[in-house]
This record gives C-alpha cells, sequence and structure tokens, in this order.
C-alpha cells in the first residue's frame, strides 16, 4: 500500500474527469483501510466506482481508492436461496454476471449499471422494476473517524427511491466494505413488466421462456441502445432524479401537455420522468461547449472528452432553470457534486 503524490483521478471517475489528488491510496482489503483512516488524521475523500460523481475541483486531501475484492457464498434460511456477499470493490456489471453464471436470480434486470458494489446500498441503485433494496440484506461499513466497523440491516438502511441512510443522517460518514444479498437458485422471480424488457424478449423469441441470462442480455441490449459507454463517452448515467409532484400539480400539467408520461407512485404523488421534461425544453442532444446532454437519452449528461466539472455543474444548473420556467417543476440531481473534500 503506498500513498502517491498528485495523481489524476481522470480514470477513477466516469465522467472522466481530469482533477487531481494530492495524496492518494488504493486500499486492498479492510485491514489496510482502517489502518490508513487510524493513521492519517486530516480530511479524507473516498472513491471506489466513481460512477456518480461530478469532481468539481483538485482535491487537497488523502483520497482513498476502495479496491477490495471477493466474493463468497453462505447459507440462505429462506429456502431455495442463497446469500452472496460481495466487497466494495467488485464491479457491479461483472458481480451481476457471476451470479447470473451460478443461477443465482434477482439481479439480473440490474445487469450493466456501472459502479461497484460497495455503492450499490447508497442511491439504493434501480433499473427496470428492480432496486437493491429488493435482494439486500446487510452490508459492513466502516466508520471513517473511528476505524471502527459496523453493519447495517436492510431496515436500518432505510431505503427509498434513489436513497438510503448513507445519503441522510450517516452521510460522509461511513465507507462501505461489503454487501450481502439473499437470492434464488431455482423458482425464480423473473420482473418482465417493464416495457422495453417484454418487447426486448418478444424480439429474441424468449418472451414464453425468459431465464437469467435472456433477461440479463435484454437489459444490456436496452442499456446499450440508450445510455452511453462511460469508457467512450465520460457521463454517470441518470443526472437527475425523476421527480414526483403532487397528483393535482401533475392533473393541471396534464392539461397543458396531454403526452407526458407519467406513473403513480401514491393515491396522492405522481412520478413524471425527467428525461421527458428535459428533451420537451429543447435540450436533448445539445452540446454545450466539451459537455452536454446525451442525443438517446436526456436524463444523462455527457463529457466529450475535456469538459471540467464546473462545466457539467453549470450545465445542470440551466437545465434545472429551464425546467422550472417551463414545468414549473423543481429537478433534483441525483449524483454528487464534489466541491471539497
Ligand atoms: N423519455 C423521454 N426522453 C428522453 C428520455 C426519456 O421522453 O430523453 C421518456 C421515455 O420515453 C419514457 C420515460 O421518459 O416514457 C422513461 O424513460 P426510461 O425508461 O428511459 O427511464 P428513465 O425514467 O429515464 C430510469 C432510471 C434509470 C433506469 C431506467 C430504467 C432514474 C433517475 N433513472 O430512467 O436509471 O435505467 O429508469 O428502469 O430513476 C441511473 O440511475 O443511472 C439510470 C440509468
Amino acid at each position: 500500500m503506498k500513498i502517491e503524490e498528485n495523481v489524476s483521478l481522470r480514470s477513477y471517475n466516469t465522467f472522466g474527469i481530469d482533477v487531481q489528488a494530492k495524496r492518494f491510496v488504493s486500499v486492498r482489503t479492510e485491514d489496510e483501510l482502517v489502518s490508513v483512516l487510524r493513521n492519517h488524521v486530516g480530511s479524507k475523500f473516498i472513491i471506489s466506482g466513481g460512477s456518480n460523481m461530478v469532481l468539481t475541483r483538485n482535491l487537497d486531501c488523502l483520497v482513498i481508492h476502495i479496491n477490495i475484492k471477493g466474493i463468497s457464498t453462505q447459507f440462505s434460511p429462506k429456502p431455495g436461496h442463497i446469500r452472496i456477499t460481495a466487497k466494495a470493490g467488485e464491479n457491479w456489471h461483472e458481480f451481476v454476471l457471476y451470479c447470473i453464471t451460478n443461477g443465482y436470480g434477482g439481479l439480473e434486470n440490474l445487469s450493466l449499471i456501472p459502479g461497484c458494489v460497495g455503492s450499490s446500498p447508497i442511491q439504493n441503485i434501480g433499473a427496470y422494476g428492480v432496486e437493491i433494496k429488493d435482494t439486500f440484506v446487510k452490508c459492513a461499513a466502516i466508520n471513517i473517524d473511528t476505524g471502527e466497523r459496523r453493519v447495517f440491516s436492510a431496515g436500518e438502511c432505510q431505503f427509498g427511491y434513489r436513497d438510503s441512510i448513507f445519503k441522510h443522517k450517516v452521510k460522509g460518514q461511513y465507507i462501505i466494505t461489503e454487501v450481502t444479498y439473499e437470492l434464488s437458485t431455482d423458482n425464480h422471480q423473473y420482473n418482465t413488466s417493464y416495457g422495453a424488457i417484454e418487447s426486448q424478449l418478444r424480439l429474441t423469441g424468449r418472451i414464453d421462456s425468459p431465464d437469467l441470462q435472456s433477461i440479463s442480455d435484454a437489459v444490456i441490449a436496452i442499456r446499450q441502445s440508450k445510455l452511453p459507454d462511460p469508457k467512450i463517452l465520460g457521463n454517470s448515467g441518470s443526472f437527475f432524479k425523476n421527480p414526483i409532484v403532487p397528483k393535482i400539480i401533475y392533473e393541471k400539467l396534464q392539461q397543458q401537455f396531454p403526452t407526458m408520461p407519467h406513473y403513480p407512485v401514491s393515491p396522492t404523488e405522481v412520478k413524471v420522468p425527467a428525461g421527458w421534461l428535459i428533451e420537451q425544453s429543447g435540450l436533448k442532444g445539445k452540446r454545450f461547449g466539451e459537455v452536454g446532454v446525451h442525443e438517446k437519452q436526456a436524463l444523462v449528461l455527457v463529457n466529450y472528452g475535456k469538459g471540467t466539472g464546473q462545466d457539467i455543474a453549470n450545465l445542470a444548473r440551466k437545465i434545472q432553470q429551464m425546467v422550472k420556467d417551463k414545468f414549473e417543476i423543481e429537478l433534483e440531481i441525483e449524483v454528487n457534486i464534489i466541491e471539497n473534500c
């Protein structure tokens, strides 16, 4: 474990933003992490997959890269299930593929999501009708200040839509080191009700006989058709949350915009897709210098190569303003805008 100085973080964040870490260390075990935390005073910044952040300036502190790997299985008290624990630094998509290859069901709809296992509970990652809270059992985390280990149960995580306790009460206090999921080993409950999955399975002739692999393949095909590959075009997936608005406001808007897609979330609230709002504001596919709004999915902001975190943050503000002016809806940023350590 070596502490390096003035390290570019470009390859450590999926936006590909070129800022520098004053000091940088990559830890490969929980013990290494605890030792770094206990032996280095001063502020620290944690990075793993770097898929949910916009780095707006050089980080004048110690950046700790979580590179802890490993996957193990345990007995599950739930019949037809197994528990599987992945260390925080495992690449999420490779972990999902490992589960599919071994016949473990529950994560297939979450194929091809960028990032690492350790961040999956923070924002309760979700796609195509599935969220990690559906299979999550527990996670282990290290307290940044004390180096002490704590286990968080599913209930303690307080999961919500792209939300958990790690974004609120204990924000910035813990580093997740491993996550345990409970996955099915037989009688898999496939979730193919999401429109795009259904049509993709129909296209490949697997609609009547879906399995873990064909669902994963369908999700991969859908994502690849809309979402840019961060290795080719810097991005961090959905940049904003889909706003949830009171039903009365939605009904007013619907009179003005009858084609507005919407999903009921409760008897009094409706979720509307931010991608649609941004597209209707005339921003889809628009480029502003080195950054822009993706041409196939307006919810995704992209870095054409030399964009800075400030460029992305400015564009985000512009989008928020334009959507507010047209629809009177406030878009909430889903990714973390990093302004200091
Ligand atoms: N839409 C537009 N224009 C656009 C984009 C979307 O009109 O440019 C419309 C679509 O036609 C559709 C609706 O908006 O009617 C929803 O679009 P889509 O199915 O692409 O999903 P989304 O709501 O934009 C959410 C998640 C994605 C996830 C997909 C699929 C959030 C913030 N985003 O996007 O998650 O993959 O559903 O489940 O909830 C991520 O978090 O990084 C992410 C990619």
